[in-house]
């Protein structure tokens, strides 16, 4: 992959990159981090692997006390190099456990607590600190990060999401397309309509729109903006 070599502006860039479950957003950010040689965190996997930490310690998922004060006590860290991403939990690498089916399932509750989100958020702008990173998540550009120099919020169409889905999904995962989808629709409905940081499209976001378009037509577009606003 080509690299550019980084113009000044890019050292503190921040791009919030926000977006539907399987629009193809990871990918996206890691390839565009890898290019313009920016740091990486996927702030999804923060909320899964509070999601794997609530259900090995037995965790109520009801029981939004049980589920704050357990949460408090999450040590996630994520490393943020885009070309190895790494995540644990109290210092143990959780990067299966947190693409699990039962954490799979089970996210969409979890992240949609509250204190939870206080916690995430805080933890992810430590991360973000001076910049120079590219973030994806659902409320990057609307709660995370708001004055992010570039906000892309990627939409495509559910099938093709199912379709991508299934395509990443190993053997011993195989799915049908059908189901892929109705889970993905099943997510998206949940975090779009919960009443902390709802996924929704920040008013200055710039929406790309990947059914049709190849991964490597939405980095390159992704990379210009981010060039274009690194030098203004
Ligand atoms: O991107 P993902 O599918 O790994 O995200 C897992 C879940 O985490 C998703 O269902 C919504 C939630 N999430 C969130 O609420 N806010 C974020 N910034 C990132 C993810």
């Amino acid at each position: 992959m080509e690299q550019i070599s980084k113009p000044a502006g890019l050292a503190s860039l921040v791009i919030a990159l926000d977006g539907t479950a399987g629009s193809g957003k990871s990918s996206a950010s890691r390839d565009v981090a890898l290019r313009l040689r920016l740091r990486y965190l996927d702030t999804g996997a923060m909320y899964r692997a509070m999601t794997w930490h609530l259900l090995t310690q037995g965790v109520d998922l009801d029981d939004l006390d049980a589920v704050a004060s357990s949460a408090t006590e999450a040590e996630i860290v994520s490393g943020t190099e885009a070309l190895r991403p790494t995540i644990t939990l109290g210092g143990v690498d959780v990067s299966v456990e947190i693409r699990s089916d039962e954490t799979t399932a089970a996210v969409s509750q979890v992240s949609a607590v509250p204190r939870v989100r206080q916690l995430l958020t805080a933890l992810q702008r430590s991360v973000i600190g001076p910049g120079g990173i590219v973030v994806e998540g659902r409320d990057i550009g609307t709660v995370v990060a708001p004055d992010a120099d570039l906000k892309v919020y990627l939409v495509a169409d559910p099938a093709a999401r199912a379709e991508r889905r299934v395509a990443e999904l190993t053997a011993a995962h195989e799915r049908d397309v059908v189901s892929v989808e109705a889970d993905l629709l099943r997510r998206d409905a949940f975090d779009s309509t919960r009443a902390a940081a709802p996924l929704s499209a920040a008013s200055d976001a710039v929406v790309l729109d990947s059914t049709y378009l190849s991964l490597d037509e939405v980095v390159d577009e992704i990379v210009r903006l981010a060039l274009e606003r690194a030098q203004s």
